[in-house]
């Protein structure tokens, strides 16, 4: 067939010549990854009205989903699924080969996580678009939502076209979801950024038409730039967390109060008042990752990012820093001592502990010969997984029973919440380090306890 009729089938194909763009036309939809992005975007997606197929290559994960059991924990997800799955709108399948073949248009939201050396590991998009080829029936639109190093999809284009002679697509449409808010994220989004070609463009802005009747603005740009959006985003974020990291060294010596400082800077709008909460440093599945990889990606074009560079060192840095405030607060003495962890989650609302504080800060009282007590509302079974030999306790006091020392490392409501006066008979003494600025710093001087937190903060 020749390139201008395969152009005149693609566009026939996908986009209906006489579409009316405000028109909306549900799609069958297949998305490959069902983690938190795939899940949280193929409920939403059906909650527009599309027909979706969550395809994976874990079997269980797949037979859990077709019993209506989540393997994650997301708020708000379990209500949209059950809509989903009563109005048949999703349905799940570990047949990753017929997902590709029966869809036009195919999401990517499988796991790139950081490997060893800092890098991105694209093993599961290299064994995803392998199979891709070979499953490719017709033209199709293949939609990046997976966090891909910059210039990925420009090079898998370039690779499924020597092995597949259908014409496809490749878009990138970044996800800007927040574990434990994600579904508000997705649905009540700050931009949809659109990376492709115009014909692709054209096919996702009709499928998130839901979301454009509602005057979320669009970003139509090439893949290329739409990537470098996506890590320039997470990194920027991640900046202001190291920024007010080390406002808040600043301030534990100076005498200011960090948080007041936080506030003093967010009423300027052009600063903005989010990301600017000091604590134990930035953890979770992307911030870690995307900002070692955008800096990769610019050592390798020898145009080094150095303040990312500063970025990451001080994150590296901030839970040393914090262990020392610790060891400072308990008088340099753990020898045979009870310390209590509340919170081992990267933060709250999520089960979520990859590259939680918890894990560096549990492994720098290891060191010590002293015993650990760890609390967490949802997230224990997964640190389980990655420290076994301390103590999970599933409530607070029992976790703070008869202990020498308290660390609160996530800030969860119930540990905000905690009854101050109740663990002063509970614990040996009332030693409590307040890594995220949430607890009464009047209400632990009234009761006696010895306290620090982070950046002289004075919480009311
Ligand atoms: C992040 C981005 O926010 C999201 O847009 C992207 O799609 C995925 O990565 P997430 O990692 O789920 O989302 O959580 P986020 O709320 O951004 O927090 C990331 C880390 O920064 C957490 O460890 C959190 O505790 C920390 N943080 C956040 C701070 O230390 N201070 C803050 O003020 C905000």
């Amino acid at each position: 067939m020749s390139y201008i009729i395969k152009i005149v089938f693609i566009t026939a194909t996908f986009i209906n010549i006489n579409s009316n763009p405000e028109q909306f036309e549900p799609r069958k939809i297949t998305i490959l990854g069902t983690g938190y992005v795939g899940l949280v975007t193929g409920v939403c997606l059906a909650s527009f009205g599309h027909e979706i197929i969550c395809a994976d290559i874990d079997s269980n994960k797949i037979g859990l989903l077709q019993k209506n059991i989540i393997p994650i924990y997301e708020p708000g997800l379990a209500k949209l699924l059950e809509t989903a799955i009563n109005s048949k709108k999703i349905s799940f399948t570990d047949n990753i080969e017929t997902s590709i073949q029966n869809s036009d248009i195919i999401f990517i939201a499988v796991g790139t996580p950081m490997n060893k050396a800092g890098k991105t590991d694209l093993t599961a998009i290299e064994e995803t678009f392998e199979i891709i080829s070979e499953n490719l029936n017709k033209p199709k639109l293949i939609c990046m939502k997976s966090t891909v190093p910059i210039g990925t999809c420009k090079m898998l284009k370039k690779v499924l076209k020597r092995k597949n002679e259908h014409l496809t697509e490749i878009a990138f449409n970044p996800e800007f979801l927040k574990e434990g808010s994600a579904i508000s994220d997705f649905l009540e989004p700050d931009r949809l950024v659109l990376g492709g070609s115009n014909r692709s463009i054209e096919i996702l802005k009709k499928i998130y038409l839901p979301l454009i009747k509602k005057n979320v603005p669009v970003l139509s740009t090439d893949t290329i730039t739409a990537e470098t959006i996506k890590y320039a985003s997470n990194s920027f974020l991640a900046t202001k967390i190291s920024y007010i990291n080390e406002i808040a060294r600043l301030c534990d010596v100076i005498g200011a109060d960090c948080n007041v400082v936080a506030q003093g800077m967010g009423l300027d709008k052009r600063i903005g008042d989010k990301f600017l909460k000091a604590g134990p440093g930035y953890g979770g599945s992307c911030f870690p990752k995307d900002s070692q990889e955008l800096l990769y990606i610019s050592r390798y074009h020898n145009k080094p990012l150095k303040i990312l560079e500063a970025v990451i060192d001080t994150n590296n840095s901030q839970c040393q820093y914090i262990f020392e405030k610790f060891l400072k607060l308990m008088d340099n003495n753990l020898e045979n001592k009870t310390i209590a962890i509340l919170g081992l989650s990267f933060k709250p609302n999520t089960d979520d502990v990859r590259y939680s504080p918890a894990i560096d800060f549990i492994h720098n009282l290891q060191k010590y010969n002293c015993k650990i007590n760890a609390y967490d509302p949802i997230a224990i079974e997964n640190m389980r997984k990655e420290i076994h030999d301390i103590n999970y306790i599933d409530n607070i006091e029992d976790t703070c029973k008869n202990v020498d020392g308290i660390v609160i490392l996530t800030e969860w409501q119930n540990i905000k919440d905690i009854n101050l006066e109740r663990l002063v008979d509970l614990v040996n003494k009332p030693v409590l380090f307040d890594t995220r600025n949430i607890i009464n710093t009047d209400l632990l001087k009234k009761l006696g306890y010895k306290y620090t937190n982070i950046g002289n903060a004075k919480i009311n």
